[in-house]
């Protein structure tokens, strides 16, 4: 039986990839902070809270890092944890840079030292491209971070390399752009969406605040994407591989998908912080814009070209961002029956 640990499982990611692992028969095991505010929700909604051996584990505690990693000896070490809310990183730029930067650093030194067997995942982002050198992106693309959480993580993803260089490990990076699911934050936009559409339409009266309506993302299906996870721990040799959609779809079109999936059709007008998205049977406001969710710099023309996996891995994306958005939609209205 293969065995693998995974840190942020109670997160979006780390509960799907729980599953995914105990489905190929894994023996599971994952790190919780003591301050987590839904250890085990994910894990619970996904049936699986009882079959996965949790530890106290902090990025930011270098000897419960090392307790485990000594301790259990797992066959592959995925490191999902981190802060993850880019908007909340130029507040937290010292956090978030100890967690997902200097976090990794503190794994890949206590692999190298006491588990140097151990096949190591860790969890890159599209926001490492920033201000986009070249459209699409891949493996290759030039990184030019917009955020504190981009910069961050463009630290761990070097060090990351530089260990597989340095040290002969078996550490590759996932570069994934946005991925979705019902499981996702509230905090992250899409999940935003779905989640006061369904109380819209559950007969809420309170308008939906969004921030930049123009911003696009290349979005896809958590699912899937933990599968590709998994797959580049199965190469022989470790590298680093993009995850995308390669479908790009604005904010506002998200909205749109959404309500059709809750019989809402939304009508557009004004523009800038003026716009809103009216109801078209009640012509009640529905969706207006807060500049507060404005971001002191947004990124490029965020698009994946996962051709790479696509090949090596044989991985590529099945859910498309209308099917995506109705999955949401639906599971969040059925939650408020
Ligand atoms: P998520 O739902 O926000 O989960 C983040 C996890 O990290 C949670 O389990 C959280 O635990 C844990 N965590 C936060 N700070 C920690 C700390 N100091 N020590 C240990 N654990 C800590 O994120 P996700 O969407 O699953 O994303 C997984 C990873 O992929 C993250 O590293 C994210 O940056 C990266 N990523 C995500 C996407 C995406 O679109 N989802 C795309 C590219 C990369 P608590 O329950 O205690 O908060
Ligand atoms: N959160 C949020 N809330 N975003 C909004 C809002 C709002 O009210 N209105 C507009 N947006 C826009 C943001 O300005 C951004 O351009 C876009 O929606 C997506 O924001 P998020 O859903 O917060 O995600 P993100 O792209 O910043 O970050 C996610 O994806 C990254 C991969 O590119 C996170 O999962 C990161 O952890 C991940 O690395």
């Amino acid at each position: 039986m293969k065995s693998a640990f995974i840190t942020g499982i109670s997160g979006q990611d780390g509960a799907y990839l729980a599953k995914f692992l105990l489905d190929k028969g894994y023996e599971v095991h994952g790190g919780v902070r003591r301050i987590s505010q839904q250890s085990d929700t994910r894990l619970r909604k996904l049936g699986i809270a009882g079959d996965v051996k949790l530890h106290d584990f902090d990025l930011a505690e270098s000897n419960g890092i090392a307790r485990v990693i000594r301790l259990l000896q797992v066959d592959e070490f995925y490191n999902l944890a981190a802060q993850s809310f880019v908007g909340s990183s130029w507040d937290l730029p010292i956090y978030t840079s100890d967690v997902n930067g200097l976090g990794v650093a503190r794994i890949l030194d206590c692999l190298r030292t006491y588990s140097p067997h151990t096949r190591f995942y860790q969890a890159s982002t599209s926001e490492m491209f920033g201000l986009v050198q070249d459209v699409p992106q891949r493996e290759t693309t030039r990184f030019h971070p917009r955020s504190p959480y981009g910069v961050s993580k463009a630290f761990a993803h070097y060090m990351t390399v530089n260990y597989r260089e340095s040290f002969d490990m078996h550490a590759s990076c996932g570069i994934l752009f946005n991925h979705e699911s019902p499981l996702r934050g509230v905090e992250f936009v899409t999940r935003k969406i779905t989640t006061n559409l369904a109380r819209i339409a559950r007969g809420g009266k309170e308008p939906l605040q969004l921030g930049n309506l123009d911003s696009r993302r290349d979005w896809g299906f958590a699912g899937e994407y933990v599968e590709g996870m998994w797959s580049m721990l199965q190469q022989q040799k470790a590298d680093d591989y993009v995850l995308a959609s390669g479908v790009t779809t604005t904010i506002r079109d998200f909205v749109n998908f959404s309500g059709q999936a809750l019989d809402m059709e939304i009508e557009w007008v004004g523009s800038g912080v003026q716009e809103r998205g009216l109801d078209r049977k009640t012509g009640a406001t529905i969706v207006a814009v807060d500049p507060t969710y404005y971001r002191p710099a947004e990124v490029g023309l965020l698009l994946g070209d996962a051709s790479k996996a696509r090949d090596v891995l044989d991985w590529t994306p099945r859910v498309t961002i209308k099917d995506l958005a109705s999955m949401m939609a639906i599971s969040d209205y059925d939650a408020l029956h």
